[in-house]
């Protein structure tokens, strides 16, 4: 199925995967949090009305195993962690709609309602598994309780998923060699009857919602693979007090939520079956604060709601085979799109809880950082699959160079500007060069969102930030004041019409920094609830002083903070005591990348051989290298590449000596879309690698104008 393109007339939700109630949040949850926040207010600013939701997962072995470690009961321990959560998502300006929490009386229900559909509809049945169980702690030891060999990868694994092996979800009675995580004794398997949901039966039907699936690549591949190899089962039940019992038999009595009691009773549902509920349970909590008139949950889910999913790429299975299977069979909506993120590492490895190898939200914020700048960091560092390997140079540099230098010094110095002379904006309206760069950047914005990358969506400010900044220096309106005062109102008012956009197309990235323009600028309302098709609406004529919006980030706090960093990663990775993973150990593909932290993970997305042919790079020769006045990085090369002689502009003024490269082979790819930087005309890409821009040259004597294949 083909979807129209957003922002369409039904209703969307976007849903962040739920954070386990059960310890610190630390920046890669964060990822999760603030892409989906960052997509959702996107959603808003092009007029699609949208409900942001999520809740805390309170249930399964990761809380149950942590409570009981620290002597609670999971509840209290849970409930605990749920109001702290509640608290610091505003603090990223996370913004949820709703935040509710699976244990809650809506959950209960929708979820004993949802697997009694299920049943109906005969998708469930009974089956005897072997579970593991701890003869001397008289305990059964479900998922997380227990840990052994994974029987498809050999590598060590906990009883529910093959953390640091081959990233399986691993069905009760599978895992091999079986011992007690909590006593360490070994289990044995003994028989018991459980529930099964027969995913298998979805097979067909998961191919083609996958082929209409929306969102990043990774989310559709993978799963394609497992349904290729076969789908299983799923069972939905385990041997714990501490969840949602399963539901009777008898019907009816969803408002109570202690109504089982048959043989099923000491059967609680598996933790997966009602965290995803609570997307719909989160919703439907929103629509009985604000009414259906406001926002109808029904209309979402059971009617034609565009759901998007955000999640990390370690639960795509979960969100693209059994969830999509449960609200097929039980007549819900199926999901648009499932954005799946990259994973935020540090030195190369996954973040540990326990480990305290972690960079943790509230650590950011006691070191006095502002949301908005972590918020653009995550955002827009790297697609949104792309594993990051955090790190605070990279921060300082994003940061210092783009929104101090860029966002922050356009705005500053053009409202400054436009306060000193005229008290707010000239007198003018918009020139048709700049109207049409604003309309650029609301179309870049519009297919980022559309292509779920929040990265473009937010780069398309920056972008419109940098061309301000070329456009004021190129005009120079501080020359014509005098000369020519209504050429200097123009370039002005052009320049605040500018800054009006860029406060409505980066409000998803910096919701904060963006109001406290907005207020800058003198407008009414809030910005927040502004849609693109103001951004070229006449600014407010008059406004205060302007302030700086961002701040720089001084070396020595880089240091400082590495140093900080540097310590407890070798702490952690030194703590060898204990070789086996801990329960809050993320584990990570990326390997051995300790030494390598600046290299960026392949990507896994490929593309086809036509895709490849469809790039025209060729062998070229540099006929002369120069400089670009005002411009720090940027270099003019006129460069012979056979049939013609091309202008391009490159990145490497600070980096090469630019006479000596007269001479030099380059490779040019020559069909790129033409650009312009700083006013010059850039027909074509020189390939360089890194960060210094090493030239790729030729190692023979292939003449310009050859093709690269
Ligand atoms: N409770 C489940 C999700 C249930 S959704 C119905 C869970 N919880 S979690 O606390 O482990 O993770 C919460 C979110 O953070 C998930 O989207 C997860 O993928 C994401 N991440 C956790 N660690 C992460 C990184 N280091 N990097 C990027 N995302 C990470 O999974
Ligand atoms: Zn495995």
């Amino acid at each position: 199925m083909s979807h129209e393109e957003f922002p369409t007339d039904a209703p969307a939700v976007v849903t962040c995967g739920l954070p386990y109630a059960n310890g610190d949040l630390h920046v890669g949850h964060l990822r999760t949090y603030v892409g989906g926040d960052v997509f959702s207010r996107a959603l808003e600013t092009l007029g699609q009305q949208t409900a942001f939701v999520s809740g805390s997962d309170m249930h399964g072995t990761p809380v149950a195993v942590n409570a009981e470690s620290e002597g609670v009961s999971p509840e209290s321990f849970a409930l605990e962690w749920h109001e702290i959560y509640k608290e610091t998502f505003p603090k990223f300006n996370v913004e949820f709609d709703n935040y509710g929490h699976t244990h809650d009386e809506t959950n209960t229900a929708i979820t004993r309602s949802i697997v009694r559909a299920l049943e109906k509809e005969g998708y469930v049945y009974e089956k005897q598994i072997m579970v593991a169980y701890d003869p001397i702690d008289d305990q059964y030891l479900p998922d997380r309780y227990v840990e052994g060999t994974c029987p498809y990868c050999g590598e060590h694994a906990r009883g529910d998923e093959c953390d640091e092996g081959c990233q399986r979800h691993l069905e009760p009675g599978e895992i091999e060699d079986p011992v007690s995580a909590i006593s360490g004794n070994p289990a044995e398997y003994r028989e018991r009857t459980h529930k099964f949901f027969e995913v298998s039966a979805f097979s067909d039907y998961l191919s083609d919602f996958l082929d209409g699936l929306e969102g990043t690549s990774n989310a559709r591949n993978q799963p394609r693979e497992w349904i290729e190899s076969g789908l299983k089962d799923w069972c939905i039940t385990r041997d714990m007090d501490w969840g949602i019992d399963y539901p009777g038999a008898e019907v009816g009595d969803e408002s109570s939520p202690d109504g089982a009691s048959d043989e099923s009773s000491d059967l609680v549902l598996y933790v997966w079956v009602d965290a995803p509920i609570e997307y719909i349970s989160s919703t439907k909590q929103y629509t009985d604060r604000v009414g259906p008139d406001v926002y109808d949950w029904e209309e979402t889910w059971r009617g034609d709601g565009e759901i998007v999913h955000v999640i990390g790429r370690d639960i795509i299975q979960h969100h693209t085979i059994f969830w999509p299977a449960m609200l097929r069979g039980a007549g819900y909506t199926e999901p648009r799109a499932v954005m799946a993120s990259g994973f935020v590492t540090l030195g190369g490895k996954g973040f540990s809880t326990s480990r305290n190898r972690a960079v943790w939200a509230e650590e950011y914020l006691d070191e006095g950082f502002h949301p908005d700048l972590l918020r653009y960091y995550l955002a827009t560092n790297g697609g949104f699959q792309q594993d990051v390997d955090f790190s605070w140079e990279k921060f300082r540099d994003r940061v210092n160079n783009e929104l101090v230098g860029t966002v922050g010094n356009f705005l500053y110095r053009s409202l400054l500007f436009a306060h000193r002379n005229y008290g707010g904006t000239p007198d003018a309206s918009v020139s048709p060069e700049v109207e049409s760069r604003i309309e650029e950047a609301i179309e870049a914005f519009t297919a980022g969102v559309n292509d779920y990358s929040i990265r473009d969506a937010g780069n398309a400010a920056v972008r419109l930030a940098s061309f301000g900044n070329e456009y004021i220096q190129r005009n120079e309106p501080w020359k014509l004041t005098d000369d020519d005062p209504a050429q200097a109102a123009q370039v002005i008012f052009d320049c605040v019409q500018i800054a009006k956009a860029i406060a409505i197309l980066f409000v998803p990235i910096a919701p904060d920094r963006c109001a406290a323009l907005w207020a800058q600028l003198g407008e009414d309302g809030s910005v927040h609830d502004v849609t693109v098709d103001e951004a070229l609406d006449p600014p407010a004529r008059s406004f205060d002083e302007p302030e700086e919006l961002f701040e720089k980030i001084p070396d020595e706090r880089v240091e400082e903070l590495n140093e900080k960093l540097e310590a407890r990663v070798a702490e952690a990775t030194d703590d060898t005591t204990d070789d086996t993973a801990d329960a809050q150990d993320e584990e990570t593909e990326t390997t051995g990348a300790t030494d390598m932290d600046d290299i960026e993970p392949l990507t896994t997305d490929r593309i086809s051989f036509e895709e490849f042919q469809d790039l025209d790079i060729r062998v070229g020769e540099i006929v002369s290298a120069a400089g670009i006045e005002g411009a720090d990085k940027l270099a003019k090369l006129e460069v012979d590449i056979g049939l013609e002689t091309r202008q391009i502009v490159a990145g490497i003024k600070q980096l090469h000596d630019l006479e000596s490269l007269q001479g030099t082979r380059v490779v040019i790819v020559t069909n790129l879309e033409k650009a312009e930087l700083f006013g010059v005309e850039s027909n074509g890409m020189l390939l360089a690698a890194g960060e210094e821009a090493d030239i790729l040259t030729t190692h023979g004597d292939a003449a310009p104008g050859t093709k690269i294949r």
